[in-house]
């Protein structure tokens, strides 16, 4: 599924939105993810650090467990957005956490300038794990 320009624009501004809330007093990287779930509703997350550095938390991950949490399923795209020159790509971590809801996910990477780098998830990640074994996937988030 293509975004329309108007979703694909919401997700950058919410994405560069919830950045201005990431915690990060570790590493000053701010980040920030929002989702288009398929249900048509926006969630966000930023990521949060902790001074035991190893409990911190991705913005990607903070996204979707918001939106697990208000009864969302399947996520139809995300935007990560940072501050970079280059957008940055999502971690390994919260590529095999995104597959989990979304096989066909886009992925809307988003730097400081205007230009969006465009994804599929399918990229990001070939080969997640899921339960079901090689060529399956959890993916639509049906795995209840
Ligand atoms: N971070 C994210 O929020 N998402 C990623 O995909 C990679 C890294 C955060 C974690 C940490 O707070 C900071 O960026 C530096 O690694």
């Amino acid at each position: 599924m293509s975004l329309t320009r108007e979703q694909r624009d919401r997700l950058v501004a919410a994405a560069r939105a919830v950045r201005e809330n990431a915690y990060a007093p570790a590493s000053k990287f701010l980040v920030g993810a929002s989702l288009l779930t398929s249900d048509d509703r926006v969630f966000v997350g930023c990521n949060v650090e902790n001074a035991s550095y190893g409990l911190t938390i991705c913005a990607e991950r903070a996204a979707i467990c918001a939106a697990i949490a208000q009864g969302a399923r399947k996520v139809l795209a995300v935007a990560v957005a940072t501050d970079l020159d280059e957008p940055a790509r999502p971690c390994g971590a919260c590529r095999q956490v995104l597959a989990e809801f979304g096989a066909d996910m886009q992925v809307l990477l988003v730097g400081r300038g205007a230009e969006v780098v465009v994804m599929t998830l399918a990229q990001l990640l070939p080969e997640p794990f899921t339960f079901g074994g090689a060529g399956t996937n959890n993916g639509d988030g049906v795995g209840q």
